[in-house]
This record gives C-alpha cells, structure tokens and sequence, in this order.
C-alpha cells in the first residue's frame, strides 16, 4: 500500500489518519513493535535524538508533525509558530527514510471543530506552565491521546525540556490505562547551552547568544541546592533577570519531580528540579534541570 506522498520522497508520508491507520494495520497483525515522536515540527537535533532513540528501540518509527492550536493561549505564538514542512521532510529523509510521517491537516483531527478534552491531571496541570497557559495542557492531553487512539504505539518519546508536559502524559497514560510506555529523554542543548526548541528559530542572533544566561542561572541553581534553601535560591534567581535588561522571567520554582509541588522545605528522599520560563522579545523559553 502507497502512502499518498506529495513531496517525491522515499519515505512514506501521510496526510490523513484513515491511510495511516491502513498502512499500520498488516505492521500490528506482525506484533511489530511501533515507535512515536509527536513533534510540531521545526525540527531540531533534540527532535532527531528522539527518533534515532526510538529507531534503534522499535521495529518502526512513526513521526508526526502537526502544530496543535488547542494547545495555544496566545495567538500571536501560534501564528508564529515556525512551519517548515519541506525543510523538515527532508531531515527526516536524511535520518532515516523508513521514518513513517503523519502531518495531518487540522480537519482529519478535529473534525472541524478545534476543541479540547478536560482532563484531570491531578493537580499537575495547575503548576508552572499550567498557571501561565491556562488550557495549555487540556489542549496537549487532548492531541497526545488523539495521536495514541490513531497510531497505538507501542512506544512514544518525550523530551525533559517540558518535564511538566512529560509528567502530564504519564498521568493521562495511566488514568486511561493506556496500552503505551512513555519515554522520557534528555534535554538536547545548543552550543551555548539554550535548551533546543523551535521557538529558538524566531531569536535572534543576538537574543539566542545571551540566552545563555538561562542554563547558566540553573547550573548555579543546582550548585546553591546543596547549602541553600529554595526560597533564598528564588530570590537570588529573581535579582538576576531583574538585573538583565532583555529577559524577564515568567516563573523560576524549585519542585518535587513527581507531584511538581514547589518545594518549601527540603526533604532528603525526594527528587527535586528547578523550573525556569523567561521571555524575550515576545518569545517564551523554558528549561529544567535536575538537583539532586
Ligand atoms: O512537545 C510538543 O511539541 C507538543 O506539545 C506535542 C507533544 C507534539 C503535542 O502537540
């Protein structure tokens, strides 16, 4: 069975769930392992670390690009959200072109109406990105589960650098007791250490050198963690971006990795992370790093 493929590649390539679903089917009565990396494109090395993760670990690997709009409070980011399909298809050729692609319209998801599911997270959905993006992670529990019900995935990857957004689809995995593994992989960095994202490709040259700034905040972060309290780390990390005059911070919380509670007094058989988001010049950038 052909994929419909517009772009002349190798590499089968899907517009609309039902052929997907097709093409799936005879790889399922096989009992072929399937891997998943849901992306909105733009990629970037962090995006390709994992499919290759999820190449070597299935014996297929699907791809979707789709930029989810339930998932957007803010207009202006989902406007300018890059779109670089072309470009994109062509990455995913050069990794490997038995990388199976779904990049579907809007319409074959919502079926004309863009709307999100209300989910309960237990209380995940109402931290550090949940505060600042309301609907934010009702928008992304709605897309992840859509993608599980069309592909059934045996595995699917996840970056750290939306450690919340990681937490959450564990969550809804096991509430729905869904037939997944979730697989969390680490943060991809650039030269100068900014955590790898699309949205970097909307800084500018200027803006992407003194990002640095952010790693380096959170690697003194976790030196401090040793002998100091969060509190007193707040308030150094809060003077720091006071002081810088392009970024300004949107939250910096030091959490419990499981529950994502802010951390007030430290208790030595947890596992702690700080959280960081700062704009710049309209675009939000966020990174985590594990303390302890
Ligand atoms: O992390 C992302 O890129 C998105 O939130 C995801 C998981 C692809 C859902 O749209």
């Amino acid at each position: 069975m052909f994929a419909l493929n517009f772009n002349n590649t190798a590499m089968p390539i899907f517009y609309g769930k039902a052929s997907l679903i097709d093409y799936l089917k005879p790889l399922k009565v096989l009992q072929s392992t399937i891997g998943f990396v849901p992306t909105m494109g733009a990629l970037h090395q962090g995006h390709l670390a994992l499919m290759q993760k999820s190449l070597t670990e299935n014996d297929h690997t699907v791809v979707s690009i789709f930029v989810n709009p339930t998932q957007f409070n803010n207009a202006e980011d989902l406007e300018k959200y890059p779109r670089t399909l072309d470009a994109d298809i062509k990455k995913l050729e050069a990794l490997n072109p038995n990388i199976i692609l779904y990049a579907p319209a809007i319409e074959d998801i919502y079926n004309g109406k863009p709307l999100s599911e209300h989910f309960d997270f237990d209380g995940l959905e109402n931290q550090m990105e949940g505060k600042f993006r309301p609907g934010h992670f009702n928008g992304v529990g709605t897309i992840v589960k859509r993608f599980f019900e069309i592909i059934e995935p045996t595995n699917a990857y996840f970056g750290e650098k939306d450690f919340q957004q990681l937490q959450i689809v564990k969550k809804m995995v096991a509430k729905n007791k869904l037939n997944v593994i979730i697989i969390g992989c680490p943060i991809f960095r650039e030269s100068n250490d900014l955590a790898m994202s699309s949205r970097n490709e909307r800084l500018t040259v200027f803006e992407r050198n003194e990002a640095t700034i952010i790693f380096k905040a959170l690697a003194s972060v976790k030196a401090k963690f040793i002998t100091n309290s969060s509190t007193e780390i707040s308030k150094w990390v809060e003077k720091l971006f006071q002081d810088n005059p392009h970024f300004t911070l949107e939250y910096f919380v030091i959490a419990d990795e499981e529950t994502l509670v802010a951390c007030t007094r430290k208790n030595k058989n947890k596992k702690y992370r700080a959280f960081i988001a700062v704009v710049v010049n309209n675009i939000r950038l966020i990174d985590t790093i594990s303390l302890n």
